[in-house]
């Protein structure tokens, strides 16, 4: 079922992320009614709620109080390295308190979108569907799926947006090919990995998908993400072809030189036929997205 409504009254968490400073942007741009809940510094942007995700009692409250249409859940300890070493903290942000949230967003009968990750499979074979069963290599992947069992097990009404390597303009975040471009115009030589592969996704696309999940109410599970398999370094080379920079710059790694705690997925690459065949919002290509990504950087440079 279709449901489309004028200004709908959205509640975003993690509204100063990556990925949720821009759907609150876009959100209000659209002219809805937006609770940006925010954990330590104020967003720019929609009505400023302090939220922390480790306070169940405060999450209900804000809730009760502000009984939105949509939550769009996107808050998380998102550092895969700091999960690993603190797995009860992971938990409680990860875990438990979607599960609080998804609760009493079932009582006010508010749709409920999850944000998730490609983190939740074992990447060893990519382009994975939606009904591929999840098997997290760390502890970030399986607070997660908690997260997502949480969900589809609680909430009335539900949708699952799972999501690859987002990358987009930020006032402190840089993101991977940010930091390609910024290292070579130094004349900086970068390590990059060539044997992990994901769907890097452009942020500004992600968040009009997930604007258009949440509008429409869409149900079910879903992989929101680019349209393309790459690895890092293939990635990074793209950059290069397209900046006219030097790529020699630029040495391929492998996944074993690095000494993460926790382990990552060789492949998480996802597979978007879905979201391409349902949305009119649809995953672009890495070309596409690099291309606007690259216009992103040349106008933050000039302002
Ligand atoms: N980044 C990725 O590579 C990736 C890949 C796949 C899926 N995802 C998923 O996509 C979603 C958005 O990710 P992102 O890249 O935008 O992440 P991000 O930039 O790390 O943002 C995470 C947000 O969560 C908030 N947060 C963390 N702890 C909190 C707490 N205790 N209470 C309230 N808010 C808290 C942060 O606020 P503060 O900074 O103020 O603490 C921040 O606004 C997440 O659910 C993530 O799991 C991310």
């Amino acid at each position: 079922m279709d449901i489309r409504l004028e200004s709908i009254k959205f509640l975003v968490t993690g509204s100063t992320g990556l990925v949720g400073r821009q759907v609150v942007k876009d959100l209000v741009e659209k002219n809805h009614e937006v609770y940006s809940c925010y954990h330590q510094e104020k967003p720019d942007t929609g009505i400023p709620v302090h939220l922390d995700l480790a306070d169940y009692e405060l999450l209900t409250k804000i809730l009760q109080k502000t009984k939105p249409d949509v939550i769009l859940h996107l808050g998380a300890m998102t550092n895969v390295d700091l999960c690993e070493s603190q797995p009860e903290l992971a938990m409680k942000i990860n875990s438990k308190s979607t599960e609080i949230l998804v609760k009493e967003s079932a009582k006010l009968k508010s749709f409920f979108v999850y944000v998730s990750t490609d983190y939740i499979f074992d990447g060893k074979k990519g382009m994975k569907k939606e009904s591929d069963t999840p098997q997290p290599l760390c502890v970030y992947g399986k607070t997660k799926l908690e997260g997502e069992n949480a969900v589809m097990n609680m909430a009335s009404s539900w949708c699952i947006a799972r999501t690859s390597t987002p990358f987009g303009i930020h006032p402190t975040k840089k993101s991977f090919p940010l930091w390609v471009v910024e290292n070579l115009q130094n004349n900086k030589k970068i390590e990059v990995v060539n044997d992990q592969y994901t769907s890097p996704t452009y942020v500004p696309n992600l968040s009009q998908m997930l604007i258009e999940l949440g509008t429409r109410q869409m149900l079910g599970v879903i992989h929101l993400a680019g349209k393309t398999r790459i690895s890092r370094y293939d990635l990074a080379l793209l950059m290069t072809e397209k900046l006219n920079l030097n790529s020699q710059l630029i040495s391929p790694t492998s996944m074993e030189s690095f000494s993460w705690k926790a382990k990552r997925p060789r492949d998480s690459s996802l597979d978007v036929s879905k979201a391409n065949s349902t949305l009119n919002e649809k995953p672009l290509s890495i070309e596409e997205s690099l291309n606007s990504f690259i216009n992103d950087i040349k106008s933050t440079n000039k302002s």
